[in-house]
């Protein structure tokens, strides 16, 4: 273990480098623009696979590209399958950045760029971590096996159909990833709960064209209002979501799990100067943490029609729609929730426009399990890399994927995160500690090292 922490240590700027290099790729999954810049990314992740002494390949897939690395050793070793993801998110408002978002800017201990967190400084912890043992002179106590993919910010759509192909080159006794964020500075977290996704669209058409609001206004129904009144009706005063049946599947919050997040250190004033926002608000009877982590919601993630430019233009417009993501806790499922939300919408629809729902697919919710060998082993390493224990936390994203791991492979995941939560993900200014990151990399080699211990299963 020692030449392994010697050699991180050595290498710590150099690492930092490494960092910059991935992040100046423009991987935005999204926007098909960029899908060169995807590729290109995909292929330069293999390349430096290759460097750290694995063997890669990328898979060429209907969406973007998998990249796939592995280590095996003939030794009877645990093998982990380590997930992650390359594709950023898109980064509009490009001008709220201080610098721009794909030249990496390092400030003290801080680095910018959009993909910092999210997730490239954390999957390239691992790379670095399994580098280290073998540029180290170290053999590795675990195979590994790296799955790196590029769709995961648009619900890694392609990925399951992959896995169902591949289920002997994923076979793992684990999967393990970073992709969510410790609980604070200097506070390690294992997170156990995920919430899962649900989205749609809405699209309210009234008249065929927009038309004169002096000449028509008054005798048709304008869409926005309609739309407006609407998206009002999907909430009540409380914040609980009036959608029928949409609570139906909800796992209340347990007893135990309430006194933990109680327990937990947890200020107000801090929550709202991670969002910058004027107060909390959520659904009654539950707390902030409860909201985010074990309770469901319905977002208007943007609202659109009619005129919008400078001035007034004195229309009513043709029509209105707006982008809806609810997330979902377990044990409630997409598509379930989407077909509970389209008879909603149309239930409450006037008949003086028409309504079109479009349902866009989602993720389910994960639970994982808080007690098998890579949780114990994590706990300890996480001990040896930030000097204390973790605490046990859910999150309010989504990973997709992870659900399939254990439907498919029957595999356990660890979600071992190494982001703050004022990072910044999918916002401009996104950052990452470079402390973190350095300590990330001891922890996993620890970590590894941990797991190499035990005797397989
Ligand atoms: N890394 C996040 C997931 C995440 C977010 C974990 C916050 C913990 C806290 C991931 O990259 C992500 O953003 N997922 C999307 C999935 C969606 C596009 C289907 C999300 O949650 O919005
Ligand atoms: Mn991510
Ligand atoms: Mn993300």
């Amino acid at each position: 273990m020692q030449p392994v922490l010697e050699y991180i240590d050595k290498n710590r700027g150099k690492f930092v480098t490494d960092l910059v290099d991935l992040l100046k790729y423009p991987s935005v999954s999204a926007d098909s623009k960029f899908k060169e810049d995807v590729q290109r990314c995909a292929e330069f992740v293999k390349a430096r696979f290759e460097t750290a002494g694995l063997k890669a390949q990328i898979f060429p897939i209907k969406g973007h590209p998998i990249v796939f690395a592995e280590y095996n050793s003939p030794a009877n070793k645990r093998t982990l399958l380590i997930y992650g993801h390359y594709d950023v998110q898109p980064v509009d408002p490009l001008h709220l950045w201080k610098n721009p978002p794909f030249e990496p800017h390092i400030d003290g201990e801080t680095i910018y760029a959009r993909g910092a967190t999210d997730d490239k400084g954390q999957f390239l912890i691992h790379l670095l971590a399994a580098e280290s043992y073998l540029k180290a002179g170290k053999e590795l106590p675990v195979n590994l096996k790296f799955l790196i993919e590029g769709e995961e910010e648009i619900a890694s759509n392609n990925l399951e159909h992959f896995i169902k192909e591949h289920h002997e080159l994923l076979k793992a006794d684990g999967v393990i990833v970073s992709d969510t964020a410790m609980y604070g500075r200097g506070i390690p977290a294992i997170t156990y709960g995920l919430r899962g996704i649900a989205a749609a669209e809405i699209k309210v058409v009234g008249p065929d064209k927009d038309l004169h609001s002096g000449s028509f206004g008054g005798s048709i129904a304008n869409p926005v209002v309609e739309l407006a009144r609407i998206v009002a009706k999907l909430h009540d005063d409380n914040k609980h979501v009036l959608i029928d049946g949409f609570y139906d599947k909800v796992r209340e919050v347990e007893g135990w799990e309430r006194e933990m997040f109680t327990s937990l250190k947890y200020e107000e004033s801090e929550h709202l100067r991670k969002t910058g926002s004027p107060s909390t608000v959520g659904e009654k009877g539950y707390s902030t943490l409860e909201r985010v982590w074990a309770r469901p919601t319905c977002e208007i993630n943007g609202i659109y029609g009619g005129y919008a430019g400078e001035g007034s233009k004195t229309i009513v417009p043709s029509w209105a729609g707006c982008k809806v993501t609810m997330r979902l806790v377990p044990d409630q499922t997409p598509e379930d929730i989407l077909a509970k939300f389209e008879k909603y919408v149309h239930k409450i629809a006037p008949a003086t426009v028409k309504v079109e729902v479009k349902k866009l697919g989602g993720a389910k919710p994960a639970i994982v399990a808080r007690d098998n060998f890579m949780v114990k082993a994590c706990v300890d390493a996480l001990e040896k890399g930030f000097g204390r224990k973790p605490v046990f936390i859910r999150e309010g994203g989504s990973i997709p994927i992870v659900n399939t791991f254990k439907e498919e492979l029957g595999l356990d995941t660890l979600l071992l995160g190494f982001g703050q939560q004022d990072d910044n993900a999918h916002s401009p200014n996104e950052k990452f500690s470079l402390e973190d990151f350095h300590q990330g990399i001891v922890t996993v080699a620890h970590l590894f090292g941990l797991l190499g211990h035990g005797s397989r299963a």
